[in-house]
C-alpha cells in the first residue's frame, strides 16, 4: 500500500499535529526504555529543518479517560527537552510558537473521546493545525480520534517511522529471501492465532518457543507439570499444526525446558527434556537443547522473523537464556551478512536491549499489537487513512 508522506507537502511555517507513539515504560518515575522516542526523532527533525511548527501527541498507557498523574507525558517532555503543554485540548500557546518549535501535549487518552474516537473530540484535537502526520505505527492498530478521526479534519501524511515500517514489513511479507525462518514465543498461543496461521503460510520453518512452545508441546501429548499451558486451546493447536502441513512449513517445538520447583527467578534451574517434564516441574526457559537447535537453524535462513521471548526473560539471564542466547546469535549472523533480520514486539525488543544488539538487527519494528496485525495481512486503520 502506497501512502502519502511528509516529502508530499510543503511543511514551512505550517502547524503541524504529530501524532507519536511514546507509550514507553515507565518504572519509578524513570523511562527505561526510549526506543520508541528516539525512533520518532528524524521525522522531528525533518519537520524542525523544514521549518515547520510541531506539536507533537500520544497516549501513555489505559488511563481510560481519566487524568492519572503517572500517566502523564511530562517526564517524555522532559527527556525531549522541548516545552509540555498540560491539556491536549490547548491551543492557546500556538500563537508563541516559531518555525522549527516543537512542543509535547499532555497524554490524550486523558480524554475519552480519544480511545472512542469521538468526532467532537477529533475536531478539537484538530483545530488550529494546517497538517496532521502520522509517525505512530505501534498505534496505528487502534481507531482512535488521535490515529483515525482527526484525518476527517486535516491533510494526514505519514511520517518517516511509520513510512520505514510500513515498507519493511510489506517487503518481508511480499518478498523475503528464503529460507524464510520464523521464530514465535511469548505466553499465550490465544493472543497470536491470527499471526500463527499468517506465519505458516508465509515461512518456510516456524519455530515456536517459550509458554507457547509448552502448549504445542502438550497438544501433542507431552507432560508439561506445574506449569503456564492453555490447555483450552488443543483445537486451534492441532488446526494450526495441519496448516503448517499443508504449507509445506516444518514445524520447530522445544526438545527440552529449563524447569525450576518455584516460579522465582532465584529458582534453582535444571535441564529437563520435553518427555521427562514432572508434575511438579514449572517451566520457565526452553533448555539448552533447544537453544543449540534453535541457533543452528540460523545457519540455513536468509531470513528471520522473531516475537516473543522463550522464557522469562525479564528476570534476566538465567530464565531468559534461550532469549538471551538467541538474541546475540541471531544478531551475529545478521553483522556478518549471512541473513536479514526483523524482530517486533516490546518484550522481545527489550531482550535486544538487554544484550546491546538492538543496532545489529537488520529491522527493529517499534509496533507490538500493530506488528503482530500487520504481520497478519491486516489493513491498520491508521495506515488506511493515508492511502495515496
Ligand atoms: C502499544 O504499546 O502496543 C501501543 O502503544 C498501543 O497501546 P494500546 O495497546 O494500549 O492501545
Amino acid at each position: 500500500m502506497q501512502v502519502r508522506n511528509i516529502h508530499d507537502v510543503d511543511v514551512r511555517s505550517k502547524y503541524i499535529l504529530l501524532r507519536d507513539d511514546f507509550n514507553v515504560q515507565i518504572v519509578d518515575g524513570k523511562i527505561t526504555d526510549t526506543f520508541r522516542i528516539d525512533a520518532s526523532m528524524p521525522t522531528i527533525k525533518y519537520l524542525i529543518d523544514n521549518g515547520a511548527r510541531v506539536v507533537i501527541c500520544s497516549h501513555l498507557g489505559r488511563p481510560k479517560g481519566k487524568f492519572v498523574p503517572e500517566l502523564s507525558l511530562r517526564i517524555v517532555a522532559e527527556y525531549m527537552n522541548v516545552p509540555f503543554i498540560d491539556d491536549c485540548l490547548k491551543k492557546d500557546f500556538l500563537l508563541d510558537m516559531a518555525d522549527g518549535d516543537v512542543v509535547l501535549l499532555e497524554n490524550l487518552r486523558f480524554y475519552v473521546g480519544e480511545e472512542e474516537n469521538e468526532d467532537s473530540f477529533a475536531k478539537k484535537l484538530a483545530s488550529g493545525y494546517d497538517v496532521y502526520v502520522n509517525d505512530a505505527f505501534a498505534v496505528s492498530h487502534r481507531e482512535a480520534a488521535s490515529v483515525v478521526g482527526v484525518t476527517k479534519y486535516l491533510p494526514s501524511y505519514a511520517g518517516l517511522l511509520l513510512d520505514k515500517e510500513i515498507t519493511n514489513l510489506t517487503k518481508l511479507l511480499n518478498n523475503p529471501l528464503r529460507p524464510l525462518v520464523a521464530y514465535v514465543g511469548g505466553s499465550k498461543v490465544s493472543t497470536k492465532i491470527k499471526v500463527l496461521e499468517q506465519i505458516v503460510k508465509i515461512a518456510d520453518k516456524m519455530v515456536v518457543g517459550g509458554a507457547m512452545g509448552t502448549t504445542f508441546n502438550y497438544a501433542l501429548g507431552l507432560p508439561v507439570g506445574d506449569s503456564l499451558c492453555e490447555k483450552d486451546m488443543m483445537g486451534t493447536v492441532n488446526k494450526i499444526i495441519k496448516l503448517a502441513v499443508e504449507n509445506d512449513c516444518k514445524l520447530y517445538l522445544p526438545l527440552d525446558k529449563g524447569v525450576g520447583k518455584e516460579f522465582d527467578k532465584n529458582a534453582k534451574r535444571e535441564n529437563r527434556d520435553a518427555d521427562k517434564i514432572k508434575d511438579d516441574d514449572i517451566i520457565m526457559d526452553d533448555g539448552d537443547k533447544t537453544i543449540a537447535r534453535n541457533i543452528e537453524l540460523l545457519n540455513d535462513a536468509k531470513t528471520v522473523i522473531w516475537n516473543g521471548p522463550f522464557g522469562l526473560a525479564e528476570w534476566g539471564e538465567k530464565w531468559g537464556r534461550a532469549s538471551f542466547d538467541f538474541a546475540r546469535a541471531l544478531a551475529k549472523h545478521t553483522k556478518d551478512g549471512n541473513l536479514e533480520s526483523i524482530v517486533g514486539g516490546g518484550d522481545t525488543v527489550s531482550v535486544l536491549d538487554a544484550c546491546g544488539v538492538l543496532d545489529d538487527i537488520s529491522y527493529v519494528s517499534t509496533g507490538g499489537g500493530a506488528f503482530l496485525e500487520f504481520i497478519e495481512g491486516r489493513t491498520l486503520p491508521g495506515i488506511k487513512v493515508l492511502e495515496k
